[in-house]
């Protein structure tokens, strides 16, 4: 947006960093109250094109655009990657101001988490399957911290990638049981030119690893032949995926998946719109991805 409180932004402004909760809610109550719009586009910073295409969606439908950045401790399990989280918060408000952000919020943990939380959410059955058999405890974090945000930002539309597809399918349905005044807009995968998935985590990568990493779209990709080409038994076109890591050394699988897209649950036999989904293990790197296909 160009115009905030009768000031006008240019796009050499600087987006607002705020760092309390109270601080932006108050903003953003005064914004709804002159009847601004709010579009919200939760991150744990390191942004690279995907969240880019998010911020620059929420700007395009959105009169004020907000972008979290927080690193939440609480969907990391102890063995992972909290402390070597890659940070750049300097980069992080370049990219964003120049995506359309409005205003960054980017709260200490103090903020989010000032004394030990007893209260939780679970979204159950979406959480347990897929990401939730590897990471027991990661969408009980993920919603928690989601739930939290939305009760800060208040009413908006709020933007999240299909690249964690079992996120965004938890999301919606956390939104829905919770009757968060949020309307939850999926969309779609930014990639590299060679098919890997943008991620933060991708910087992780050798350029051994970084070289063998489209490895997970390609099986994604014959999982995606498989079913077009009228394969209607799940187990079989997980096979097809997996034999495709197989085939990389340096990849390890972690899951390969055949899924209906709105459920998550493997159907008997394939048919209607499915999701695609894996998690392969590349050195320090765990790479998720998905793609939909329609049988
Ligand atoms: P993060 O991994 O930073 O991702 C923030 C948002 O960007 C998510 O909605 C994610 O799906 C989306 N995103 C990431 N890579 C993308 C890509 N290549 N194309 C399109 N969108 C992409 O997801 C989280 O943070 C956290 O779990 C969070 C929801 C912020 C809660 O802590």
């Amino acid at each position: 947006m160009s115009e905030r409180d009768g000031t006008i932004n240019n796009n050499n402004s600087s987006p607002l960093h705020v760092a309390e909760v109270c601080h932006l809610r108050t903003t953003l109550d005064f914004d709804r109250s002159v009847g601004r719009t709010i579009g919200f586009v939760p991150t744990m910073g390191f942004l690279h094109e995907g969240h880019v295409s998010l911020i620059r969606r929420a700007a395009r439908e959105a009169d004020v655009v907000v972008v979290s950045i927080f690193v939440n401790p609480l969907q990391f399990a102890p063995t992972e990657d909290l402390a070597a989280y890659p940070r750049d918060l300097d980069r992080d408000t370049e990219l964003a101001q120049e995506a359309g952000a409005d205003l960054l919020f980017v709260p200490p943990v103090s903020q989010m988490y000032p004394e030990p939380l007893l209260t939780t959410v679970t979204v159950s059955e979406l959480s347990a399957r897929l990401e939730g058999e590897s990471r027991p405890s990661h969408f009980a974090g993920v919603s928690t911290v989601v739930a939290k945000l939305f009760n800060i930002v208040g009413a908006c539309r709020a933007y999240f990638g299909e690249k964690d597809y079992q996120q965004l399918a938890i999301v919606r349905r956390l939104a829905r049981d919770l009757s968060c005044p949020v309307e939850i807009v999926g969309c779609p995968t930014v990639r590299e030119p060679d098919g890997l998935a943008m991620s933060s985590r991708n910087s992780y990568l050798t350029a051994e690893e970084r070289a063998a990493a489209p490895v997970v779209y390609q099986a994604l990709q014959s999982g995606v032949a498989a079913v077009e080409g009228g394969e209607r038994d799940p187990a079989a076109v997980r096979q097809t995926m997996a034999d495709v890591i197989a085939k990389e050394p340096l990849a390890g699988l972690d899951y390969v998946a055949v899924v209906d897209a709105d459920s998550l649950a493997v159907p008997a036999s394939l048919s209607g719109n499915l999701r695609l989904l894996a998690a392969v293990r590349l050195g320090r790197a765990r790479l998720i991805d998905n793609v939909g296909v329609t049988a």
